[in-house]
């Protein structure tokens, strides 16, 4: 099987390698991440595809860290081995990209478009030597009153972003789902195997 990179790998990277070889980061460098690279991101969420065309989604990106301090509290991370997964002090996320929906453009089934969306940015991140972590785990009114959305808007996920401080590695699933850290701080997340998940011509 395809065994993911523990970090992004260095110099560039084709598409391919950028979708498989992204993992989910919890743990950051104190290295900023510079605003033409948020931007960078933004792009590939805001060109990402949308159901009938009807973009909802806006991005609240988060940088400054008075702004930071305010999300950070907002988040749940890696509840399977809570509270082992928690950015530990001084390796919080360097940047937030917040996901809103506009309830005027779309109501409902607009998660397909978040999805797009999330998963270009990360990817998009990724090739660029950032990590990431999609939430969903999130107290909305905290996020929402920080940052002084107007209501009719939903919180919908926040990106987490920063400059990767752990490894990663897929391992084939066997038994469980549940991720796992071993003692020397790295992270294990089974997949499900090739031959488990892909059919040709019928089931
Ligand atoms: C829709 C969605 C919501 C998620 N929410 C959270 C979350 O609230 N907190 C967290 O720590 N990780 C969250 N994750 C990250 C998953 O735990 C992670 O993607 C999964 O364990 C697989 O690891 P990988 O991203 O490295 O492939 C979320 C992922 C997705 C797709």
């Amino acid at each position: 099987m395809t065994r993911s990179r523990p970090s992004p790998p260095p110099g560039p990277m084709s598409g391919h390698e950028a979708i498989v070889s992204r993992r989910t980061i919890r743990q950051y460098l104190a290295r900023p991440i510079d605003r033409e690279a948020l931007r960078r991101l933004v792009d590939a969420g805001r060109l990402a595809p949308s159901a009938a065309n009807l973009q909802p989604l806006e991005f609240v990106v988060v940088d400054e860290p008075e702004v930071r301090d305010k999300v950070f509290p907002a988040l749940k991370w890696a509840a399977y081995i809570h509270p082992n997964g928690d950015p530990k002090p001084g390796q919080e996320p360097q940047a937030y990209v917040v996901v809103l929906v506009n309830s005027k453009i779309r109501e409902k089934m607009y998660e397909y478009d978040v999805g797009a969306a999330v998963e270009a940015m990360a990817v998009s991140a990724w090739s660029e030597g950032i990590g990431s972590c999609w939430l969903i785990s999130i107290d909305r009114d905290k996020v929402q009153a920080a940052l002084g959305v107007p209501p009719h808007y939903r919180i919908d996920s926040v990106l987490a972003l920063g400059y990767p401080a752990e490894t990663s590695t897929v391992e084939e699933m066997k038994d469980s789902v549940r991720y796992w850290k071993n003692p020397d701080g790295s992270f294990h997340v089974p997949k499900r195997a090739h031959r488990d998940v892909c059919h040709f011509n019928a089931f």
